[in-house]
């Protein structure tokens, strides 16, 4: 008879030996949102701690973000004039168009990452082209307008092209565009598995892109489906995804590890903005310790099966990290 030691009741550095998952800087990417203007750094107010920044802010918050390890970016543009196609989007001068330009000027070293969709360019807020017999968006005109995105995206210096939008077929067209263009060297990272959620609310008030009427059901997922979530990441890999996504992150650990379990490519989560403010109004509360919610939050990620954390807790967390 031998009964197995309690390693809960080993000293430290045991505990730190046999410690399973590791969170460490190098597993973030941070989002900066950016509009037009100068000296302009706008908190939200259902996001303490996330700001609107313009381009002049955000080369300064990257020099922050340098010191504190963090590498990589993902870009969100609030433009200064909306339309039914999301035409800044489409046009070098566009805010991410410049943006991309300046930031990488001024910092070579720092990844920056675009999100590829229309919802904050339209003045009605969906995710591309409206067709209206259908009173949603049209897959293959938006189809066609995405690789356009992408393709000023990569000219104006985007390390990493992020497609958000859950089209049909988008990878495939995107990476036939990339190629043909000359751009094979630039990963895909897409938001493969993205359900239709709840969780995205303070997101869309700081980047203005609430839907004007209706809502994202037609192409983002049913948090009730599984093996659905499954099949759309398999699907964009088949497609020639270089990153999968699932978003958000808490709410669909489950999914997080079905996907981890069932590809070898390297998994991202989006631990979204409603989740983030969760933690930030219960702190304000004084109804949590946030420092250790939030950092018991992120290890759940990684020990879920995910690589890389798309995080507006990053900074934070890698102060921690860091100490
Ligand atoms: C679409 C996009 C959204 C988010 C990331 N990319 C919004 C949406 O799908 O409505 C949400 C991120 C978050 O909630 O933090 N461009
Ligand atoms: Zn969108």
């Amino acid at each position: 008879m031998f009964t197995r030691f309690r390693r809960k009741r080993y000293n430290e550095t045991l505990r730190d030996l046999l410690q399973e998952t590791h969170l460490s800087v190098n597993d973030f990417i941070y989002p900066l949102f950016v509009r037009s203007g100068e000296n302009i750094k706008k908190e939200v107010d259902s996001m303490p701690g996330v700001y609107q920044m313009s381009i002049d802010e955000i080369i300064k918050e990257c020099d922050e973000l340098k010191k504190l390890g963090i590498k990589a970016i993902i870009l969100f543009g609030i433009p200064d004039i909306k339309d039914s196609v999301g035409s800044d989007a489409l046009c070098e001068h566009g805010i991410i168009a410049t943006a991309l330009k300046e930031i990488k000027k001024a910092h070579p070293d720092i990844f920056v990452v675009t999100d590829l969709c229309f919802c904050e360019y339209t003045d009605h807020g969906h995710c591309g082209v409206l067709n209206p017999r259908l009173n949603s968006v049209d897959n293959d005109i938006t189809l066609q307008n995405l690789a356009k995105q992408a393709l000023i995206h990569a000219k104006m210096g985007a390390d990493m092209i992020a497609p958000s939008g859950m089209m049909d077929g988008m990878i495939k067209t995107l990476r036939e565009a990339l190629d043909s263009a000359g751009y094979s060297h630039i990963p895909i990272m897409s938001y493969s598995t993205k359900f239709a959620s709840a969780y995205y609310g303070p997101f869309r008030d700081v980047a203005e892109s609430a839907p004007s009427f209706g809502d994202r059901r037609s192409y983002q997922m049913n948090p009730a489906n599984r093996n659905e979530a499954i099949l759309e990441s398999l699907e964009d890999e088949k497609e020639g995804a270089d990153i999968l996504m699932v978003k958000p992150a808490l709410a669909y650990l489950d999914i997080i590890r079905d996907i981890r379990e069932r590809t070898l490519l390297p998994l991202a989560v989006y631990n979204v903005s409603g989740e983030y403010s969760m933690l930030k109004m219960a702190a304000r509360a004084g109804v949590i310790d946030y420092e250790k919610v939030m950092m018991e939050t992120l290890i759940s990620f990684k020990r879920a099966g995910a690589d890389i954390i798309i995080s507006y807790h990053a900074k934070e967390a890698a102060k921690i990290l860091n100490c």
